[in-house]
Order: C-alpha cells, then structure tokens, then sequence
C-alpha cells in the first residue's frame, strides 16, 4: 500500500476511525432497545441493591448459549452512562466458546492491523530498527508482528495471546514466536511491548 506523506497517513487513520465510529455508532441505541426489551432496567430497579452479573443473567428466560453476551450488553450500558459499573467478572476468555465467531473476529482485527502496521513501520522506522526484541500483548493471530518481522528482520517478534487464540499457530518467519497466555499472569520480557487494541477492554484497576 502506497500511503504518500505523513500527512495522507494521518489522514488516512482518521478517515478509518472516523468510519469506525459511524459503524458501531449503531450499537449503543441497539444495546439499549435490547437492555429494555429484557427487562434489565425494572429487574435492576427491583433488586435495590447492586446485582451481580450472574444474579442479572438468572433474572431473565434467557438461554445458556447467549449467557455470555450478558456480559458484552452490559459492559457496553456502562461505557455509554446507561448503567453504573459493579464489578464484572467475565472475560474476553469467552471468545474461544464460538470457532467461527472467533475466526470472523481474528480476520476483522488482521485487516486493521495490515493499515496500521505498515504506518507503523513506516513512521516509527528509526525506533523499530533500535530494538532487539518486541512483544506484541493481545496480539491476535501475529499481522502486526508478522509485519513487523519482516521489515525488521534482526528483531525478535513475540505475540502473546491466549492459548486458545495462538494455539497450533506457526510463524512464517524464524524471528517470530508464539506465546500462549494471559498479560495477567506473565508477559515476555522485550524491549518494546505493543498493545494494540487491548486497553479498552479493561478498566484502570485491571
Ligand atoms: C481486540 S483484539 C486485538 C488484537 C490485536 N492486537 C489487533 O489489534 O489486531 C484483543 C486481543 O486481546 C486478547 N486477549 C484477551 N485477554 C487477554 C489476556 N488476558 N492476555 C493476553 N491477550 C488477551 C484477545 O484474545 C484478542 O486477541
């Protein structure tokens, strides 16, 4: 990809984000529409005291299989000021429960990281050429590592990820390794550590 001058990949990064915002711009109203539709509101307003997410998932006919994205609608209520935050439990961990979704989901966030990767090593060359090592947190299944690697072939890449995401993964570049994990418990020591597209799913405690 041809991305000009500094100035056209900036703007290019914001013409992405600005269409980013328009396509999920939809999902507060909707997550609303569907906080209602269940009831949470009057079940919320019932309870008197703060509900657990479990006790919220058991107040409704709801089925195991859409359990989970309880979860997902509430952590989306409190990010848009519908909802006050108790504690949540639940994870991104979950993802690996649906393959497809989890496939569909790993393509979507490969595609980003394709534009954003060759900013990157374009922008950021004379910092990448610096470093010995890099690790890339939350990193998918390796587009912006593998990106990395190969303009910076004397630097040693490592994606950490969960297992069930990095799992049977093999790098097409011998500077590139795979580490199934969680940021929680351990991470690679490097030189650099990369986050892209992590931050916004923990809150500052977290
Ligand atoms: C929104 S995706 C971003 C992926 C990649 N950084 C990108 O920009 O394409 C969030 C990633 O964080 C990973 N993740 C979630 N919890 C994690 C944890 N505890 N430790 C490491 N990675 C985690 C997910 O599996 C997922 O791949």
């Amino acid at each position: 990809m041809d991305l000009g001058r500094n100035g056209d990949a900036n703007k290019l990064l914001q013409a992405q984000a600005h269409i980013w915002n328009h396509i999920f711009n939809f999902i507060n109203s909707i997550s609303l529409k569907c906080a209602i539709q269940l009831g949470i509101p009057d079940i919320n307003h019932k309870h008197v005291k703060p509900m657990s997410l479990d006790e919220l998932t058991n107040a409704f006919p709801i089925g195991n299989a859409k359990a989970p994205f309880v979860y997902h609608l509430m952590r989306i209520l409190i990010h848009s000021g519908f909802f006050i935050e108790a504690k949540v439990t639940q994870h991104d961990e979950e993802e690996g429960q649906d393959l497809r979704l989890n496939n569909f989901f790993n393509e979507g966030m490969a595609s980003d990281s394709r534009l954003v990767g060759s900013i990157l090593i374009r922008d950021c060359k004379d910092v990448l050429s610096m470093l010995n090592s890099l690790v890339d947190v939350g990193g998918g299944t390796g587009t912006l590592a593998t990106e990395i690697a190969d303009a910076f072939p004397d630097l040693n890449c490592i994606v950490l990820d969960l297992p069930h995401v990095v799992d049977g993964l093999v790098a097409n570049n011998k500077s590139l390794a795979f580490v199934g994990g969680s940021m929680f418990v351990a991470i690679p020591p490097a030189d650099d550590v990369t986050m892209k597209w992590i931050l916004h799913d923990w809150n500052d405690e977290e």
